[in-house]
């Protein structure tokens, strides 16, 4: 079937999907809405973006309207760090559950590896999280459970204990940050692979120290775009795409979104794909210094990362 991945429960997901971070302050409604009414059927949010109330009111003025019915559309959130002890994960997806207005998500993610307990180990374990969110799916608020932000190795270990696997890792991905051999081990482990900032996040750029680098301004990118006579953006959805992610651009501008979208009927050439998988350099944009602390349990980069690239 075209425009979805068949997922290790049988889950078939829209692999193109609307961003929400940082669409707030009353655009995201109007944003969610535009995205359903031109034919996305995918929608990524997160409690931390703090607009789930407003993502459920474009919702439900949607199913009102019967521009989609609920099953028509794929809906992920993400549980916080801080909601991770087994008797908050249940309260903290019942939370997102009522502010979108729904009874179930499709797809639910443990969205950091991070709790913010300081200490040699994670505190929570995953283990202890993992289980409340199996829970979860047995309950039938979650259709699909997954992880953010993890690295290869992070996952290899919850094979331990796991009942049900993560579908899904969803982790940074475009031209500057590849992540090769982590596709290829989540491949491995039957995990897809979605991408979120594909666009390089241009709005985030100052907030992670990144102003100087911009990859929808790249010179290889901008060269490619050329030559395929598609916008910037649109070959790097395409690219993604072509390399077997899902992918997640956010806009909040109508046109954005509904050009963003048009990557369906037409094929980036095999040497222009070529080009974008050889931009260099490669370096994370969210390397997530925020969440290192020299008393653990990451204390470095690495210890969070496992420098899996
Ligand atoms: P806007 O919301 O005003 O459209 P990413 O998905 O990598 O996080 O990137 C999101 C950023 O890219 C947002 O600032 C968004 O701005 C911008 N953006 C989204 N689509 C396009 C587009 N087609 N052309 C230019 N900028 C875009």
């Amino acid at each position: 079937e075209r425009g979805v991945v068949v997922l290790n429960n049988g889950e078939k997901m829209p692999l193109l999907g609307l961003g929400t971070w940082k669409s707030s302050d009353g655009s995201v409604k109007a944003a969610v809405t535009s995205a359903v009414e031109c034919g996305y059927r995918h929608i990524d949010c997160a409690a931390i973006y703090g607009n789930e109330i407003e993502v459920g009111e474009a919702l439900s003025g949607l199913f009102a309207a019967g521009t989609v019915s609920r099953s028509d559309l794929w809906v992920t959130s993400k549980l916080w760090n801080s909601m991770h002890a087994s008797a908050d994960v249940e309260k903290a997806v019942d939370k997102t559950l009522a502010d979108l207005g729904l009874d179930y998500l499709d797809l639910y993610l443990v969205h950091w590896p991070v709790t913010g307990v300081k200490g040699e180990r994670l505190s929570p374990p995953i283990e202890e999280t993992w289980k409340a969110m199996e829970t979860l799916v047995d309950k039938g608020k979650c259709k699909s459970i997954g992880v953010s932000n993890f690295s290869l190795k992070k996952i290899v270990a919850m094979k331990e204990y796991w009942r049900i696997p993560p579908a899904v890792n969803q982790v940074e991905l475009h031209p500057l940050w590849r992540q090769d051999g982590l596709i290829q081990g989540c491949k491995d482990l039957g995990v897809h692979v979605t991408a979120y900032s594909p666009l390089g996040s241009p709005d985030s750029a100052d907030m992670f120290g990144h102003s100087g680098r911009s990859l929808m301004k790249h010179p290889v990118v901008l060269d490619v775009a050329e030559k395929a006579s598609k916008t910037v953006a649109q070959v790097l959805i395409k690219w993604a795409l072509d390399r077997g992610t899902s992918v997640l651009p956010k806009s909040s501008n109508p046109d954005r979104i509904r050009a963003n979208f048009d990557v369906q009927d037409w094929c980036l050439d095999p040497d222009l794909f070529a080009k974008l998988s050889a931009v260099e350099p490669q370096s994370r944009m969210l390397h997530g210094e925020f969440w290192l602390n020299p008393s653990g349990p990451y204390k470095t980069l690495a210890d969070l990362w496992d420098d899996d690239d």
